[in-house]
């Protein structure tokens, strides 16, 4: 089996789970969820945590993995952060990049977000780039301006060959964490326009991008999200702690 092949289940589990709770969630996620080949399930698991996956997922090579912030320096003097270089050797084989609290809590400009999916490239990870307008940008009329902005500036630094790796999530950030998730209308319009600014920087064949949807996507929501037009996948973050509920969510691809 290719490591993509849609629908694309994606979690991420931010600063939740360290390596004991990894292990136990693991231990009933695979009695819960049988190998499918029709479908691409990925954890994000907190750098700490990478080992203990490899470990629980050793007989499971259909579960992927992979690292949920690298530095935009590849080695050097930068106290408790980890570069893309390190990742492979854990196993993992993905890495995200631009999730709007690395935005917004840590600073990350378009700028470094192009960094680290070139260091990303460079280490041989598939990175998922996120993007996703504020409620207020929304408000404002400037859903389409910021998604170019994010999308163009990321693109700015990977060649040709990098951008046909990328796998790209539209997560409108007032639907993160809040329960409000985007009706499957608001989740195809932000696709349609990630598909366009795609097409407009030249990133390959947008038509066939992988492009997720983030933000509050649960077991009651799934069908409907995944169901919306340009939807291929989902990224999720508090409905995938929970190895019930995110097996339910990734029963959705069977
Ligand atoms: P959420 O998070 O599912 O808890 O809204 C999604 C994300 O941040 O990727």
């Amino acid at each position: 089996m290719s490591d993509l092949c849609a629908p694309v289940f994606a979690a991420n589990w931010k600063m939740c789970h360290g390596p004991a709770e990894t292990g136990a969630f693991m231990e009933r996620f695979v009695a819960r969820y049988p190998p499918c080949d029709d479908a691409t399930v990925v954890v994000f698991p907190p750098a700490i945590s990478l080992p203990a996956f490899a470990v629980a997922a050793a007989d499971r090579p259909d579960l992927q993995f992979g690292v949920q912030d690298v530095h935009t320096e590849v080695a050097g003097a930068h106290t408790g952060a980890i570069s893309a270089a390190m990742v492979p050797a854990t196993g993992a084989t993905w890495g995200l990049a631009g999730h709007s609290e690395r935005r917004r809590e840590f600073g990350d400009k378009d700028a470094d977000v192009a960094l680290k999916l070139r260091r990303l490239l460079e280490a041989g990870l598939r990175p998922v780039l996120c993007v996703g307008e504020t409620i207020e940008e929304r408000e404002a009329g400037q859903l389409a301006t910021v998604i170019e902005r994010q999308i163009h500036g990321a693109l700015s630094s990977i060649g040709a060959a990098g951008r046909t790796r990328l796998v790209y999530a539209y997560e409108p950030v007032w639907a993160i964490g809040t329960g409000r998730t985007a009706s499957p209308e608001d989740a195809a319009e932000g696709h349609a326009i990630v598909r366009e600014q795609l097409a407009a920087a030249g990133a390959g064949d947008s038509a066939r991008a992988v492009i997720l949807y983030g933000g509050s996507v649960k077991p009651a929501n799934i069908g409907q999200l995944l169901a919306a037009p340009g939807v291929d996948g989902v990224l999720v973050g508090g409905a995938s702690l929970d190895p019930d509920s995110w097996a339910a969510i990734c029963a959705a691809g069977r």
